[in-house]
């Protein structure tokens, strides 16, 4: 185990580090915040213990810029009685202990041992999480249909090229699924995988996340980073939503696939990057291409392999055994027993469209499991109500018995559709908007009408 010390007091420093080293740590030393900053940069420590009071810095805004550069490093940070107040606040930004002064090496041996268990805990909780994605398989991509297969097969051999793959298919098909298992089937396979979804950050922000900066070269800017790209070093980088790159970023992006470098924000260095570029969109990007919103150089590098994933309507064949898959899934998380359905409620699921695909039934199985009373067996009129609306969905289905204020049908029907297209989006109304055919513009203002909360935004 590596660990980093900084203090400015030499004599603190020599007790300490020897004391570390007979234990059989390695060691080393910084005397203030600044070398020790650019130290554990460059090196792999698992644990920092710094004094508070540094000749630059103090502990606190030391252990800030630590834990953003690894939200996940221990700390243990070393302060006199005035500043327990600011202990405890280091301890609220996330550092993991403080040691009050004066100190016996007793304390900090315990300190760091407590560390150690946290440290192998970390381990075993990711080795846990390794059988788990194992034994769900590389074959975590459920489905027996032709479809599936077909797509299965095409993962194995495209996993095998360093190609740059287009992973395409509607809202909650399976394109980050379809990504890692790529990146899985791929000799990159122990390199990293770095999804960044590139729909959620604004434009300024995500510039920053693909390529990093240089410290100062913005006025928050107060260390270098790395970007992605050179995160995803020797593993795979996976774009997401990105039909919603806007046209600066586009170019951007093009010359950094073109020439496998990147230049940090700040600077004029070029660094070499090799990472293996898998991109997803629910866009149509020709259509986006020819409404000026996506370069068409952009979209050949990016489409050297497209991977279509169908809708989930198109291969209902899956839809069992999703069912089966989830229904362990969450009675296992949850503790409930598994849900059934009948068979004419099957049938009204194997009929509905799923716009939302597997994202949408497997949230459904989680509330039908959450909802329904034990040992019951869900019948059609259990289902949600536009999966029990029926395939045709709404309108087709309204028969006119007698009279009926039309007015209040088809606001009732707006209503039920706009809360779906939001829900859809999660929440994003611009694509909601898109999804309606109508305009932003439009959408907000029906909404406002028809009273249509935020909550029906945040409800994914
Ligand atoms: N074949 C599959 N087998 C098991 N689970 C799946 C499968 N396909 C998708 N899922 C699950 O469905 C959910 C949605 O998948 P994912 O996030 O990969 O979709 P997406 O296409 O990226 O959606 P979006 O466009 O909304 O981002 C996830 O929880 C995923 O685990
Ligand atoms: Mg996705």
């Amino acid at each position: 185990m590596k660990v980093l010390l900084i203090d400015d007091d030499p004599e603190i420093l020599d007790l300490l580090s020897s004391f570390l080293e007979m234990k059989g740590y390695e060691v080393d030393t910084a005397e203030t915040g600044k070398d020790g900053l650019s130290l554990f940069r460059s090196g792999e420590y698992s644990l920092l213990i710094s004094d508070y009071i540094l000749p630059d810095f103090d502990g606190l805004q030391v252990s800030r810029q630590i834990l953003s550069m690894d939200e996940n490093a221990l700390i243990i940070l070393i302060t006199g009685h005035g500043s327990i107040e600011s202990a405890v606040s280091a301890i609220k930004a996330g550092v993991f202990d403080y040691i009050l002064k004066p100190f016996d090496l007793e304390q900090i041996e315990v300190a760091i041992h407590k560390a150690e268990k946290v440290i192998a805990l970390r381990v075993e909780n990711m080795k846990l999480r390794e059988v788990i994605a194992r034994s769900e398989g590389a074959d975590n991509l459920i489905g027996r249909s032709r479809a599936m297969k077909e797509l299965k097969g095409l993962i194995r051999r495209v996993g095998a090229t360093q190609a740059t793959v287009l992973v395409t298919g509607e809202s909650g098909t399976g394109k980050e699924l379809v990504a890692q298992a790529i990146h899985r089937a791929s000799p990159r396979a122990d390199g990293p995988f770095i999804p960044i979804n590139c729909g959620a950050i604004p434009d300024n922000l995500l510039e920053d996340e693909l390529f990093g900066h240089l410290k100062g070269s913005f006025t928050d800017a107060i260390t270098d980073r790395i970007g992605r790209f050179e995160q995803a070093e020797g593993g795979s980088i996976f774009l997401d939503e990105i039909g919603n790159m806007s046209l600066a970023l586009q170019a951007k992006l093009l010359r950094v696939l073109q020439e496998r470098i990147v230049s940090p924000l700040g600077g004029e260095e070029q660094r070499p990057v090799n990472v293996r570029v898998i991109a997803a969109t629910n866009l149509f990007l020709a259509e986006e291409i020819k409404k000026g919103r996506f370069r068409e150089d952009l979209y050949y590098r990016l489409n050297v392999i497209p991977i279509h994933i169908p809708p989930l309507r198109e291969r209902t064949d899956d839809i069992p055994q999703l069912i089966d898959f989830f229904n362990r899934r969450f009675s296992g998380l949850m503790g409930f027993p598994e849900i059934r359905f009948s068979s004419t409620a099957m049938k009204y699921i194997f009929e509905y469209r799923w716009p939302g695909n597997i994202r949408q039934l497997e949230n459904f199985v989680e509330r039908m499991i959450v909802l329904q009373p034990e040992g019951h067996i869900v019948q059609p009129e259990d289902l949600p109500s536009d999966i029990h609306m029926g395939a045709t969905g709404g309108i087709d289905t309204y028969i006119l018995e007698g009279s009926i204020d039309l007015k209040a049908k088809l606001t009732e029907m707006e209503r039920f559709y706009i809360e779906q297209a939001l829900e859809l989006s999660g929440g994003t109304r611009s694509q909601a908007a898109r999804r309606l055919g109508l305009k932003r513009t439009t959408l907000i203002q029906k909404m406002k009408k028809l009273e249509i909360s935020d909550k029906v935004l945040k409800k994914k």
